[in-house]
């Protein structure tokens, strides 16, 4: 008999809810930056209890950004080095590459985080900024390198990919760094199609993002719109910028989105709990730690196994497909120059499996997927 495939990820949209949201945008004959994106940047940053926040097209972007404008803030010259995590998706570190700064790689742990001492053991005197991905939703040792970072002068860029709802002692996380960037693409915990949020903790700099984003244009056309008086198209352009601004369908979608991401998460913890759960009693599978104090989104649910290749092709004959986040980027032919520098992150990527973790997943689902693993170890 065959059953239901179990997918890795399936979004969950409030249809109704969202569709009205997108009828207002359609209805007012507004569907581009401004009216939503002002309403869901409001929306998030006191959600998340951030300074500033921008909504921008796609995470890469603001990651793009975020090191863009610290480079010229700080007038880092090419070359120098931001210190950063083998173990992630490619834009995290191709928003180093963008900028013609150099990416060094330190070692992960076993959150699957950067490793705090790797971290000090990669330290030059090009050192400008560390590169933080929350894996999974998880912190890992986010403190100590906040600490580092403290100690050394060097800026903090927290890559929150999956990171929204992630608190940390009570605190939603993203405060203490000196940016933070979230995404909202099509399958992460908080889902529209494609979009992101960048957050700076300096007034002056989220400013300067608003310019950037939109061509480098110091006034948007909301603005010029709902300003009154004569002039109001005038503009200046105070550099070359980039069409980076999100617009008003996909925050539209955010701010529904938003509303649900704390009951959702919960349920996702759920999961993972379960799995917690069926697992634990089988040493062949190694799960990872959260840190004591973090209540993370549980964008990911993930183990190691030694025969990774073959589990993989055992469940997908069972109609499980769960996927692998990340390849360690040292084995693409564009960050090869890092190849056997950091053999934790090396390890884990061979190992890796993102189990199946999304709403619609009941505990019946999740005893399945898990009695499968078990199964093909
Ligand atoms: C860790 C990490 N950083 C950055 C991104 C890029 O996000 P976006 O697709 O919104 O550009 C992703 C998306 O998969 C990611 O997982």
């Amino acid at each position: 008999m065959s059953r239901a495939p179990i997918q890795l990820f399936v979004p969950t949209f409030r249809i109704d809810e969202t569709l009205e949201a997108i009828r207002e945008c359609l209805e007012k004959g507004w569907t581009g930056l401004g009216f939503k994106t002002v309403q869901f940047e409001e929306a998030f940053r006191a959600y998340a209890q951030l300074p500033h926040a921008h909504f921008l097209n796609s995470a890469t972007a603001g990651l793009h950004l975020a090191v863009a404008q610290l480079k010229a803030a700080h007038q880092w010259a090419d070359g120098d080095e931001i210190i950063t995590t083998p173990l992630t998706f490619v834009s995290t570190n191709h928003a180093i590459l963008y900028e013609r700064l150099t990416p060094v790689f330190a070692d992960t742990d076993d959150s699957l985080c950067l490793d705090p001492a790797s971290v000090e053991a990669r330290l030059s005197p090009r050192t400008r900024a560390v590169m933080f991905v929350g894996m999974g939703g998880n912190v890992g040792n986010y403190e100590a390198i906040r600490d580092l970072c403290h100690k050394h002068g060097l800026k903090l860029i927290l890559d929150a990919a999956h990171m929204t709802g992630t608190r940390l002692h009570g605190r939603h996380i993203g405060h203490d760094a000196d940016v933070t960037v979230f995404s909202f693409q099509a399958v992460k915990n908080l889902p529209t199609a494609d979009a992101g949020m960048l957050c700076w903790r300096e007034q002056a700099l989220d400013q300067q993002a608003r310019q950037w984003s939109w061509m480098g244009i110091n006034k948007d056309t909301y603005a010029r719109t709902t300003s009154s008086g004569t002039y109001k198209w005038y503009y200046d352009v105070e550099q070359v910028g980039y069409k980076y601004h999100g617009n008003s369908i996909m925050a539209a979608v955010g701010l529904v989105s938003l509303k649900y991401v704390d009951e959702d998460n919960r349920y996702r913890r759920q999961i993972a709990a379960w799995y917690d759960e069926l697992l634990e009693s089988e040493p062949r599978i190694k799960r990872i730690p959260i840190t004591t104090g973090c209540e993370p989104s549980r964008h990911l649910y993930q183990v190691l196994v030694e025969n990774r290749d073959e589990v993989m092709a055992a469940l997908n004959r069972e109609e499980i497909y769960p996927g692998v986040h990340y390849r360690d980027n040292t084995v693409y032919s564009m960050y090869h120059s890092g190849v056997n520098s950091c053999p934790h992150a090396a390890c884990a990527s061979d190992r890796l499996i993102s189990l199946p973790l999304h709403l619609r997943l009941t505990r019946e689902d999740v005893e399945r997927v898990a009695a499968a693993l078990k199964a093909a170890l």
